[in-house]
């Protein structure tokens, strides 16, 4: 089958590209009012671009009846957030979080969840995240009803039991965030297997015998 995106609703291009473009990893986007309250959102449209500079992407979308979301408020009063990734254990609250409740209401701890100050940004960050990156807006990129906002990530905390020994690399026995599929599906991250790539050289070869 063949889809025209240039002819379809907008409504079937999100159910094509969030059913085919996954898992997609979960960010729980921390961020404070200009006031001080504090807001926590999940968002899948989202994923790391850049090392150098160091540059997230989210990609935020209206609610359906057309109001801004409370993450992209802050984020534009701010120019701050805190990207706290998730895991299992955190997708209970990362769903109550994902509620629209009304801006005075403090989604981290209605969630069960704990605050901590940012060390960089005013942004809180969620304590219970495996890991969780403090970025500043390095640009927001408007559309009709999404922003897409690039993050510059300035500080990421680690849980100590995510790490390996030597404090460099993921634990992968601990480390189990989750990624959305499409509407209620998930998947862990908990089964890692490796895929070396052949060595050149041998598939040079093959290619080469067989002209
Ligand atoms: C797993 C998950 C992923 C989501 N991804 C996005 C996303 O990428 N972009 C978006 O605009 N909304 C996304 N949402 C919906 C928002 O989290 C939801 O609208 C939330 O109420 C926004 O809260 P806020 O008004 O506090 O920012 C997602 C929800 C869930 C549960």
């Amino acid at each position: 089958m063949e889809f025209d995106f240039t002819a379809l609703e907008a409504q079937e291009r999100y159910r094509l590209l969030s059913n085919f473009v996954g898992p997609r990893p979960v960010a729980l986007v921390s961020s404070a009012g200009p006031e001080g309250g504090q807001n926590a959102a999940p968002m899948s449209f989202f994923n790391v671009f850049s090392h150098e500079p160091p540059i997230v992407i989210l990609g935020i979308q209206t609610r359906p009846d057309g109001a801004v979301k409370d993450t992209v408020l802050n984020i534009r009063e701010t120019g701050e957030f805190v990207v706290n990734m998730v895991d299992l254990a955190l997708a209970p609250g990362m769903l109550i979080c994902g509620l629209p409740f009304d801006r005075d209401v403090d989604e981290i701890r209605t969630a069960g969840l704990t605050p901590l100050p940012g060390r960089l940004v005013r942004a809180p960050r969620i304590a219970e995240a495996p890991c969780a990156m403090e970025c500043l807006v390095e640009r927001l990129i408007d559309y009709d009803r999404r922003v897409i906002v690039l993050g510059q990530v300035v500080m990421m905390h680690v849980r100590p039991d995510c790490l390996d020994a030597a404090g460099r690399y993921v634990n992968p026995e601990c480390y189990h965030p989750i990624a959305r599929l499409h509407a209620d599906n998930y998947v862990v991250a908990d089964r890692q297997i490796e895929l070396k790539a052949p060595d050149i050289a041998s598939i040079v070869a093959v290619r080469e015998a067989k002209l």
